[in-house]
């Protein structure tokens, strides 16, 4: 089986959430099933290319590609995905990706996109590579399956090609004015009123994938479902509707070279099931970081977020307050993002000096010894694709509480005094008190050392490794080639 992989970061070259870590992590195990994958990204200006063993082609050098009228040239690094034998495809174009971030709201945000997408098939077609899959990611590769039936359907080689795009967020659709259509490539007159490109006046890059691919996928079963209804399909319900039977969920693994605490290079002590009493001198190394008092009855609460609607701190912003004034609780949050949920942070820290750490800003490290030093994680998400941050919680024995929606839906099970099968907490009703209630009910149960300790050795337990997961993709493929 022969995939090329599409997307738009891939950790550790970039990643800014979940999608890098997926794509970091899904084609190691894809290559490990007998894949033959090639990953294709951009090459974005904050990628040292010496650090990551990147080179430099002496073949693929200053390919010709069109964005509207005018001619841009690319070139491509090659290398490997660290720890693996899967082969690295950057597109350089310094003009497009040498900037801040890897996203911007720049004018020619469609440009940039554009261009890597046209260039990945171009690369495609000079290294004469004939894939059976091309797996796209999000918005920023969702015209390649466009682009497979129109533009670039005279070639030969693309012939039995099949497409595969994955949704890892709806809220995030790559819409631009129409003029952009005369960027693409593709042609202007499928451009019109309720069109694949079209979506409320605008040139929607994730409509055409979810037109065009062979198979749509999303990132849990539960999203799979959600993103079909209004509440949650972000004006996309209907096409997503209208291709039901293609539309498959699969959930996220975890990548257990990164995330595990056995092995974690970043934490102070390693620890199983076997010495889970070890994870308590994470506890105290993560208190003494960030100079706090430790207690050992003081449970730590964990939020490592972007800063966003998405994530739910709406039903945080009414309760915080309270909360801290109320309970021997101790909570530490890591996140960027949004000015008025890094004020919710900021003037609660300025409140609770004590109670309350923010850290403002990207911090790996700073991730991991969260994860691993805290007593809870909380994620009490609007909605929530699949959610990696509860899963990695549950593999180092931090207990989460969520809000029953998405991924998290399908990886958390409550905990209910009756019966004993939960691995942490959770609840449906977007409302403050809700959360408000499930963190009481957990700080209650966490007294109980005994029963919280089986919470925690219930979540360790689970499997979220990888190859179930890339077997479903792997089925997927075989079904749609043949
Ligand atoms: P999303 O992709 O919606 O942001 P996920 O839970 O799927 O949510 O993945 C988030 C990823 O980004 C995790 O690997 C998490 O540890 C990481 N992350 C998020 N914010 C930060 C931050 N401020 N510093 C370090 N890592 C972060
Ligand atoms: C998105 C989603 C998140 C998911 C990640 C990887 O960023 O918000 O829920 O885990 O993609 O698929």
């Amino acid at each position: 089986m022969k995939v090329a992989f599409a997307c738009s970061e891939c950790f550790p070259y970039v990643k800014t959430g979940g999608l890098g870590d997926v794509c970091g992590s899904l084609p190691k195990s894809l290559f490990d099933l007998g894949c033959e994958i090639k990953v294709f990204l951009p090459l974005y200006g904050g990628i040292n290319t010496s650090n990551h063993k990147l080179s430099l082609s002496d073949e693929l050098r200053d390919i010709p590609v069109m964005i509207g009228n005018s001619t841009h040239t690319f070139n491509v690094w090659t290398g490997k995905l660290p720890n693996s034998e899967v082969d690295v495809y950057l597109i350089d174009n310094p003009h497009y990706f040498h900037r801040e971030l890897p996203y911007t709201n720049d004018r020619d945000e469609d440009e940039r996109f554009i261009l890597f997408q046209q260039a990945m098939l171009i690369t495609i077609q000079y290294l004469k590579w004939s894939p059976d899959i091309i797996h796209c990611n999000d918005w920023q590769t969702s015209l390649i399956p466009a682009y497979l039936k129109t533009t670039f359907a005279w070639d030969k080689l693309f012939e039995s090609t099949k497409s595969v795009l994955s949704i890892h967020n709806i809220g995030y659709q790559g819409r631009f004015s129409p003029e952009s259509i005369y960027n693409s490539n593709l042609p202007v007159e499928y451009f019109y009123p309720y069109s694949p490109f079209e979506l409320d006046n605008s040139f929607c890059f994730l409509k055409a994938g979810i037109v065009y691919s062979d198979i749509i996928t999303t990132v849990s079963p539960t999203y799979s479902e959600e993103i079909q209804t209004e509440e949650f399909g972000a004006g996309l319900e209907g096409v997503l509707k209208s291709r039901s039977g293609d539309l498959y969920g699969i959930l996220n693994g975890i990548d257990l070279d990164v995330w595990n605490p056995l092995t974690d290079h970043y934490i102070k002590t390693h620890y199983s099931i076997d010495n889970l009493e070890d994870k308590e001198e994470n506890k105290k190394n993560l208190i003494n970081r960030i100079e706090f008092k430790y207690n050992e009855d003081t449970p730590v609460f964990g939020i490592i977020s972007r800063l966003t609607g998405q994530k739910g701190f709406d039903l945080l912003k009414p309760i915080l307050h309270h909360l801290l004034e109320n309970n021997d609780i101790q909570l530490i949050v890591l996140g960027s993002g949004e000015t008025q949920y890094e004020e919710l942070f900021r003037s609660a820290q300025y409140a609770f000096p004590d109670k309350l750490f923010f850290w403002s800003g990207y911090n790996t490290e700073l991730s991991h010894l969260i994860t691993a030093g805290s007593d809870i994680f909380l994620m009490p998400s609007h909605y929530e694709p699949c959610g990696l941050n509860q899963m990695y919680s549950l593999n180092y024995g931090t207990v989460p509480i969520v809000r029953k929606t998405g991924g998290l839906a399908d990886t958390v099970k409550d905990y209910h005094e009756f019966d004993e099968k939960g691995n942490g907490f959770s609840f449906k009703d977007y409302l403050p008190d809700a959360l408000e209630k499930t963190i009481h009910r957990a700080l209650y149960m966490f007294k109980d050392k005994k029963i919280w300790k089986e919470i925690m050795i219930r979540g360790m337990k689970e499997d979220f490794s990888w190859k179930i997961s890339a077997e479903k993709y792997m089925d997927l493929y075989k079904k749609i080639i043949s």
